[in-house]
């Protein structure tokens, strides 16, 4: 039965650039649309930019700049990386568009209509420098429930408890660093507590993950719900609340809509069997026989699980047939960092790295399950040099180009069944994408694969190709090593798009379908073989890396490679080690000697778990031997070459290892956080420090 299926990925805001955490979303996404496009479904992708809110309000204020020309900017850099990885949207709009302004108004007047919209003056936090009242995401503080310092003003990362900013212990302005006043406004609430058993019931219905229902059941719906804060007042960048002048919906209000907002553009776009737009777009939001899939991270559960469906409820729309929720994503078992280079933008990746082989990768870690994954370069070189390489163009290379000489047999040779299992495996293989288990999917691919290679292997072709008497068995034998690759090509062309398109030039065939993997390919002349996809090489990997650190000295670029506004900085290091009290005098501190010094050699010291062994140049002849607890850090090859700042009149220590005869200076709590001061470009060692 053909279905009806509407796919959206959560909209990226349109202050940042893409980057390789948002693409698990993409690519699990794109993946799974083409597979339901290959099976013959009516499926649609949209998405598109989430605009509104106080950080672009203030990007724009700090560029002297208009939202909408920073809006604009980002959608076309959005769409490039997309587009560069693969990722087909049926539509890609904006949630500030006219259409999702409607949208967000018959919602709005639904919850009237309900009597679910409560009036409440409120206190919030009230940013007296930047003049602004400060979103939840720029404020940070001391989680009320446990205690843990540096989380934002919405929900505690630690202990996973929902607060008010206001409730936070401590709270800093993230803008400007400020202690915030309480200040109180107007807001506009939803009582979402009045459909509390609806909720209840929905979010058993078999549209999320079980581990999501019990995460919402225990977290939120065993007690009653708070009302829904949805509105701010101005300066806010948003729609204007029609019946609430100077109110503005917030951004989590009118982003979901966004999701109808962009079908709606398409449906005007396409005009599909030239029906009125409004009409189309019924078809989807207004359709029991029409399901709705949201693919979303895990940090924004509750707004797609609690809210949405809610405010869709009340408006008589379509609920979620499923929401797929995606862990995070880590590198190399570790939070993505700019100090480490691992915090990593698409077009980054790009200048060095084929697009399939993060999309083979992600799908060979993706399990539809809400656990983060790991990406770890090694283990993505090995997999695509294995499978990718090794495997499926493997079968490829060793049979085309002799099939380019001899062309496709008249009749389908004996294989041994070969064909036959492969064709069977396609139901499994199918499941495997339809629940979101890629990598299994990927494993009985790969199954295929090697059958099918220790078959030509068997066979070989080459020996073949060598006695003209044997033209038609080696017909036969590129006829099934052909067919054998085409069938693969056809079941991860979800995954690798590329890698299909290349094939249906090959082959002159098309391969759009899934049960183009049931059927032979015949009578055919293949064309002559070109290379199909390289081996991953580390050195691209290491220079992905490499710019992507930040810039000793410098600013590091957001995400959005615009210089950090104060929503970076918080004060968990402050609270770690307070400000001295004392007071000292400028002579105080020039008896301290501080001097850029380089580093001209740098060893392990073996028998010191924490120490590396620096000789450090002051200039001329001033050389120091100085022992660093920076081992946890920093590899001594990294260190060669660099500027340091250096106490250079500490009192002389003896250690066990040798005389120590000055400090380098460094920030941070320990391990792997240590960082050394570096000067800006131009300053030579000897220099003082004043
Ligand atoms: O978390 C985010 O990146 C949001 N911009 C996602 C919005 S998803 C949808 F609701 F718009
Ligand atoms: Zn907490």
């Amino acid at each position: 039965m053909k279905r009806k299926i509407l796919v959206t990925s959560g909209l990226p805001y349109a202050n940042g650039h893409i980057h390789i955490g948002h693409l698990v979303e993409y690519l699990q996404t794109d993946i799974w649309v083409r597979f339901q496009k290959s099976r013959g479904h009516d499926c649609v992708y949209f998405c598109g930019d989430d605009t509104h809110g106080t950080t672009i309000m203030l990007r724009a204020r700090s560029e002297g700049k208009e939202e909408e020309e920073i809006i604009d900017e980002m959608h076309a850099a959005h769409l490039r990386d997309f587009n560069d990885f693969g990722i087909e949207f049926d539509h890609y709009g904006s949630t500030n568009t006219l259409e999702n302004r409607k949208l967000c108004s018959e919602i709005w007047t639904a919850f009237r209509n309900a009597g679910l919209v409560e009036e409440k003056e409120i206190e919030q936090l009230y940013d007296t420098e930047a003049q602004t009242f400060l979103a939840d995401r720029f404020v940070k503080g001391t989680c009320p429930k446990c205690g843990k310092p540096d989380q934002y003003g919405d929900n505690c990362e630690s202990c996973g408890a929902h607060y008010e900013p206001t409730e936070l212990i401590d709270a800093v302005s993230a803008i400007t660093g400020t202690r915030p006043e309480v200040r109180t406004a107007k807001h506009l609430f939803v009582n979402i507590e009045r459909e509390h058993p609806f909720l209840d019931k929905w979010v058993h219905s078999g549209a999320l993950q079980l581990e999501i229902e019990n995460y919402l059941a225990g977290q939120f719906l065993g007690e009653p719900l708070r009302p829904w804060d949805v509105s701010r007042p101005a300066p806010y960048f948003g729609f204007e609340i029609p019946d609430s002048p100077g109110n503005f919906w917030y951004v989590w209000f009118d982003a979901p809509i966004g999701y109808m907002g962009a079908t709606m553009e398409w449906c005007k776009n396409v005009n599909r069997d030239g029906l009125p737009p409004l009409e189309q777009f019924n078809l989807w939001w207004r359709n029991p026989n029409a399901e709705i899939h949201h693919f979303i991270g895990k940090d924004i559960t509750y707004f797609h699980t609690l809210f949405f469906p809610t405010m869709l409820k009340v408006a008589g729309f379509s609920l979620p047939f499923k929401v797929h929720i995606h862990g995070f994503l880590t590198v190399n078992g570790e939070k993505m960092s700019k100090r480490r280079g691992t915090f990593i933008l698409a077009s980054t990746y790009l200048k060095y790295l084929d697009p399939s082989y993060l999309r083979y990768y992600y799908a060979s870690k993706l399990s539809g399950r809400v656990d983060d994954i790991d990406l770890n370069f090694e283990e993505l070189q090995a997999k695509v040099n294995a499978d990718l390489v090794g495997n499926v163009v493997n079968l490829a290379s060793r049979t085309a180009k002799f099939a380019a000489q001899t062309g496709l047999s008249e009749v389908y040779p004996d294989d041994n069944g070969l064909f036959e299992q492969a064709a069977k495996f396609g139901e499994e293989i199918a499941d495997a994408y339809e629940t979101g288990e890629y990598s299994k999917a990927i494993r009985l691919i790969m199954e295929c694969g090697y059958r099918a290679n220790k078959f030509v292997e068997d066979a070989a072709p080459w020996t073949l190709a060598k006695d003209a008497d044997k033209k038609s068995q080696l017909q036969d034998v590129c006829t099934i090593g052909i067919n054998l690759f085409r069938q693969i090509v056809v079941y991860l062309a979800p995954i690798l798009p590329k890698l299909k398109a290349d094939t249906e030039v090959l082959l002159n065939d098309n391969l759009s379908r899934w049960d183009c993997a049931k059927e032979h390919l015949l009578r055919t002349e293949v064309n002559p073989y070109k290379h199909l996809l390289s081996r991953a090489d580390t050195k691209a990997m290491e220079q992905i890396i490499e710019d992507s650190k930040v810039s000793d000295g410098g600013l590091p670029p957001n995400a959005a490679g615009q210089v950090p506004a104060a929503d970076n900085d918080d004060d968990a290091a402050l609270q770690a080690e307070p400000l001295l009290t004392e007071k000292i005098s400028i002579d105080d501190f020039a008896k301290v000697d501080l001097r850029i010094a380089r580093v001209i050699e740098a060893k392990e010291v073996p028998e010191a778990r924490k120490l590396l062994q620096l000789t450090l140049s002051l200039g001329g002849n001033e050389i120091r031997n100085v022992f660093a607890g920076i081992k946890s850090a920093y590899k001594p090859e990294e260190l060669v070459g660099r500027l340091v700042v250096c106490v250079a009149n500490l009192q002389p220590r003896q250690m066990k290892f040798g005389l120590s005869e000055g400090m380098v200076v460094a920030a941070g709590p320990g391990g792997a956080d240590i960082f050394l001061l570096s000067p800006d470009e131009g300053a030579k060692p000897g220099m003082r420090l004043h």
